[in-house]
């Protein structure tokens, strides 16, 4: 049995048939609004989804579906080889299983062909599984802005994932 550093990146645990990733659509409002108000954790800045290419420079959200209902979303954006994530929450309900994994794991495929080198994020400091998340998939903490965030206020750790040739994923 492989242990957590051993497990590849690329098998997300027992991942549904119906999984399926695409880009957000106008109708995808609600849910993701709905996956954000369940996830206190993160940021609740979300572009509205009709208008997302016009708010975000060189930004896409996927979102994910399971059983045909939308279970997580990631807003990232790239400029130059840099790519950062400015957003990633899956459905307390669909937790654990892979959905985030998948999410990533897609996102990558995107800025791998947009050659990007680096993927940033900020997290907050007491964020412990999305901490544990990114270090999963071979994030570093590379900074930490005090005082970052607002209700409540809290440092940002700052996350490096480099994309070269020999990085997984
Ligand atoms: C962080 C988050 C996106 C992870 O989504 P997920 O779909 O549960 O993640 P996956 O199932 O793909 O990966 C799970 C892995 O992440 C880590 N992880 C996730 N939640 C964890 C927790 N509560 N405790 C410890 N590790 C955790 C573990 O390494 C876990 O692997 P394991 O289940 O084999 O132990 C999800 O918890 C979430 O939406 N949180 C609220 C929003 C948020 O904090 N977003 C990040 C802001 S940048």
């Amino acid at each position: 049995m492989p242990s957590e550093a051993q497990r590849p990146e690329s098998a997300p645990q027992s991942p549904p048939e119906s999984r399926k990733i695409r880009a957000v659509r106008p109708d995808d409002a609600p849910h993701l609004a709905e996956i954000l108000r369940r996830s206190p954790e993160t940021v609740e800045w979300l572009p509205d989804a009709a208008g997302i290419s016009a708010t975000v420079s060189g930004g896409f959200l996927l979102v994910i579906e399971s059983a045909q209902e939308v279970t997580g979303f990631l807003l990232a954006r790239q400029a130059a080889d840099e790519a950062e994530i400015l957003n990633l929450a899956v459905h307390p309900a669909n937790r654990r299983t892979g959905t985030a994994t998948a999410l990533l794991l897609a996102a990558i495929e995107r800025f791998r062909a947009g050659h990007a080198t680096r993927i940033f994020l900020e997290v907050r400091e007491s964020n412990a599984p999305a901490i544990a998340f990114y270090r999963k998939h071979a994030f570093r903490q590379v900074g930490r802005r005090p005082n970052y965030y607002r209700q409540p206020e809290e440092a940002a750790l700052i996350l490096e994932r480099s994309l070269n040739e020999n990085s997984q994923g």
